[in-house]
C-alpha cells in the first residue's frame, strides 16, 4: 500500500503534491511527508496521521521547490510515526516507496557495517543509504539508482531526487505500481491515475521491472534488462470531479447510494438492450467445456466470489473453486486441465490476489479479471477482463465495487449456463429480467435508510454482533460482519445459519444483536428453524426479509425490515444494502472514521 508522488513542476510543487497525496491517501494514512529541492539542497516536512496534519507542519514551515517526491504511508516497518514516516533522506538523497524490501536485514547489517547510520526502523531507508554507497563511489544517480535497484529483493515502487540534480526524478517499478503523467513542461509520477487526474490526462503505466528517468522535458524508460523501452501514453479519463463527497457527510455513505446508478452502467456493458439477453465480449475460455473454474479474490471480493460460486454451481451446473489469495498462493492447488481462473479485484492491484492470478497462469489456467480499475495490473495481465462501472470508490470499506462483481457474476454466470445448455431460454429470460431489475430495486431498499439508522443504535452499542444466513444469504453475512467490524471495530462474525448448533450459538444471549438474513428463497425453512433456536435462547434478532417472509415470522423478530420480493438468484445483491447501511450508521453513532478506519488502506499491495 502506500501512495507516492514525483512531479518535476513549472510551478511550486508542494501544492500539487498536497493534492495528489489526498488523492492516494485511501492508499494508507498513517503518516505523510514531502521533500523537495530548494536551491539543489533536500529539504522535506513529514508528519505523523492523516495529510491535514502535514498540511498543518507546510503552513507553519513552508516548503518552496519545484521538483519534489511525496508520500502517504499505510505502515509496514516501523509504527506509524515521524521518524518512519517518508520520504526517507540524507543530504544526498531521498527516497518514497510502496511495498516491502524483502533482504533489508541483510542490506541494512552491510550498510551498518560501512559506516551508515539509520533514523527509521524502515525497510525503506536501506534504499536511501545504498543509493549514497554508490554515489559516494562517483556513479552518477541514475547509475547509483540503478544499482541499488538492482540489489533489492520484494515488491516495490519508488520515486527518488538527488541534491543538486533539480531537473531529475528516478522511479522504478517492481510489484508495486507506477504511473508517469506528461504535461507541458512537467513531469509526474504518481501510483495511480487518480492521483496524476488534476495534473495531467496523459498517462503510461510501468511494466514490472521498469526504471524510468524523468527529467522536465520526458522521460526514458529502461526494461528490466536495461534497454530503453517504449510504453503506450494514454488518455485517461477526466476523474477529477467524480471523487467529490457531494452532499453527503461521508464517501461510503455516498457510494452506498450510487448504488443503483452504478448497477445500471455496468448492466449497460453486459445487457442487451434490444433483446434484454446478457451479451459478452469474447472470454478467454469456452464454457461450454470449460472443466472447472478457479475463483481467487480478498476480502470483500471474496464474498463476491462465495456467492458466484452458488450461482455457477446451480446455474450452469460447473465445478468451481474459490479461494482466498493469500492461501491459495501457498497451496499447491490442483488445477483441471483446460481449466480457468477468475480474479475479482475492485483495484485490481491487491498483491495476493495477484501473485494467485500469476500462479494460476503458471498452472496453465486461461485468466480473466473482474476488475474496477482499467489500467490496473490485473487487467493487463489477464487473458480477459470484464470491468465494473462503480467508478471511483474512495471509501475504505468496499460498497458499490462489491454489488457491482456481483452484477458482473450474475451476467456471467447465466452466460455460462446458456452456453452449457442447462437453463432453457424460459429460464435464462426470467434470470435477465431478475437482473435488470436490480436497479430499481436496490433504489427501493435505500428507502429504508431511515429505519435501518434507527435500528443502528443497538448495533453501535453491542459487544459482539451476529450475522446469519444459508446459501447465498451466508456470503452476505459474512459481509455484514465484514463491514461492521472494520468501520465501528465492534467485534462481529457471520455464520452459515445452519452451523450455529455447531458451536457459536453458545454465544447467544439477549445482549448480542443477531442480524438475519432470510428472502424467502427455498432454504427460507431451514433458516427459519435456526432463527427460531436463537430466539428460544434469549437472542435478539433483527429479520431482514420480504413480505412473505415477514407474514410468516416477522412476530418472533424484535425488529424487521422489508425488503423487496425478488427472484432469490438476485436476492444477495439487494440484502447486501441493509447491512451495508447498518454498519455505516453503527459507525457514526460510534463516532468512528467511517471513510478511513483504523490500521486498514483501500488497495492492499502488500502481501
Ligand atoms: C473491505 C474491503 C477489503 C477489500 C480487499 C480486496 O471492505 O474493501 O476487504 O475487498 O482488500 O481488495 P480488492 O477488491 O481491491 O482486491
Amino acid at each position: 500500500m502506500c501512495g507516492i508522488i514525483g512531479i518535476i513542476g513549472a510551478a511550486p510543487a508542494v501544492p500539487k503534491l498536497v493534492e495528489g497525496l489526498k488523492r492516494l491517501e485511501y492508499r494508507g494514512y498513517d503518516s505523510a511527508g514531502i521533500a523537495t529541492l530548494v536551491t539543489g539542497r533536500i529539504e522535506r516536512r513529514r508528519a505523523e496521521g492523516k495529510i491535514v496534519n502535514l498540511q498543518a507542519a507546510l503552513d507553519a514551515d513552508p516548503l518552496r521547490g519545484i521538483t519534489g517526491i511525496g508520500h502517504t504511508r499505510w505502515a509496514t516497518h516501523g509504527r506509524p510515526s515521524e521518524a518512519n514516516a517518508h520520504p526517507h533522506a540524507n543530504s544526498m538523497v531521498a527516497v518514497v516507496h510502496n511495498g516491502i524490501i524483502e533482504n533489508f536485514q541483510e542490506l541494512k547489517r552491510a550498510l551498518a557495517a560501512e559506516g551508515h547510520a539509520f533514523e527509521s526502523d524502515t525497510d525503506t531507508e536501506v534504499i536511501v543509504h545504498l543509493v549514497t554507497r554508490y554515489l559516494n563511489r562517483g556513479m552518477a544517480p541514475s547509475q547509483a539508482a540503478a544499482r541499488a535497484i538492482a540489489e533489492l529483493e520484494g515488491a516495490f515502487a519508488l520515486a527518488m531526487i538527488f541534491a543538486g540534480h533539480p531537473e531529475l526524478v528516478i522511479g522504478a517499478r517492481r510489484g508495486s505500481p507506477l504511473a508517469v503523467g506528461y504535461g507541458d513542461g512537467e513531469m509526474f509520477l504518481g501510483s495511480d491515475a487518480l492521483a496524476l487526474a488534476p495534473l495531467t490526462q496523459r498517462i503510461c503505466y510501468l511494466e514490472d521491472g521498469d526504471v524510468v528517468e524523468l527529467t522536465r522535458d520526458g522521460a526514458t524508460i529502461r526494461d528490466k534488462f536495461g534497454a530503453v523501452a517504449a510504453r503506450p501514453i494514454r488518455e485517461t479519463a477526466a476523474i477529477g470531479d467524480a471523487i467529490g463527497k457531494g452532499n453527503f457527510a461521508h464517501y461510503m455513505l455516498k457510494e452506498i447510494y450510487e448504488q443503483p446508478t452504478v448497477i445500471g452502467d455496468t448492466l449497460a456493458s453486459f445487457i442487451n438492450p434490444a433483446t434484454r439477453a446478457v451479451a459478452l465480449p469474447d472470454l478467454p475460455f469456452d464454457f461450454a467445456d470449460l472443466p472447472r473454474l478457479q475463483m481467487l479474490a480478498c476480502g470483500t471480493s471474496w464474498h463476491a466470489a462465495l456467492i458466484a460460486r452458488y450461482w455457477f454451481e446451480s446455474l450452469a451446473h460447473l465445478p468451481v473453486d474459490v479461494d482466498i489469495g493469500s492461501e491459495f498462493r501457498y497451496r499447491a492447488p490442483q488445477l483441471a486441465k483446460g481449466g480457468a481462473a477468475l480474479a475479482i479485484s475492485q483495484s485490481g492491484e491487491t498483491a495476493d490476489t495477484l501473485a494467485a492470478l500469476r500462479l494460476a497462469r503458471e498452472l496453465d489456467q486461461a485468466t480473466m479479471a473482474i476488475v474496477n480499475v482499467a489500467e490496473s495490473t490485473m487487467a493487463r495481465e489477464a487473458d480477459g477482463t470484464l470491468l465494473t462501472h462503480a467508478g471511483p470508490e474512495v471509501g475504505v470499506a468496499s460498497t458499490k465495487a462489491f454489488t457491482t462483481q456481483l452484477t458482473v457474476l450474475a451476467c456471467l454466470a447465466i452466460a455460462a449456463a446458456r452456453a452449457r445448455g442447462t437453463v432453457d431460454g424460459e429460464r435464462e429470460a426470467a434470470l435477465s429480467a431478475a437482473i435488470t431489475e436490480v436497479p430499481a430495486r436496490a433504489a427501493e431498499v435505500l428507502d429504508h435508510d431511515s429505519r435501518l439508522k434507527g435500528l443502528a443504535q443497538e448495533v453501535a452499542n453491542a459487544r459482539h454482533v451476529l450475522f446469519l444466513g444459508r446459501g447465498t444469504g451466508y456470503p452476505v453475512a459474512l459481509e455484514g460482519a465484514l463491514k461492521l467490524k472494520e468501520i465501528t471495530y465492534v467485534p462481529a462474525e457471520g455464520f452459515a445459519a445452519g452451523e450455529m448448533k455447531h458451536g457459536p450459538i453458545a454465544l447467544i444471549d439477549e445482549d448480542i444483536p443477531i442480524i438475519v438474513v432470510a428472502p424467502y428463497d427455498a432454504l427460507f425453512d431451514k433458516t427459519a428453524s435456526n432463527m427460531q433456536e436463537v430466539i428460544a435462547r434469549g437472542g435478539r434478532v433483527i429479520f431482514l426479509s420480504d413480505a412473505k417472509g415477514i407474514e410468516r415470522l416477522g412476530d418472533l423478530a424484535a425488529a424487521t425490515v422489508e425488503l423487496p420480493a425478488v427472484d432469490p438468484f438476485v436476492a444477495p445483491i439487494l440484502y447486501t444494502i441493509p447491512v451495508q447501511l447498518l454498519a455505516y450508521h453503527a459507525a457514526v453513532i460510534r463516532g468512528t472514521d467511517v471513510d478511513q478506519p483504523r490500521n486498514l488502506a483501500k488497495s492492499v499491495t502488500v502481501e
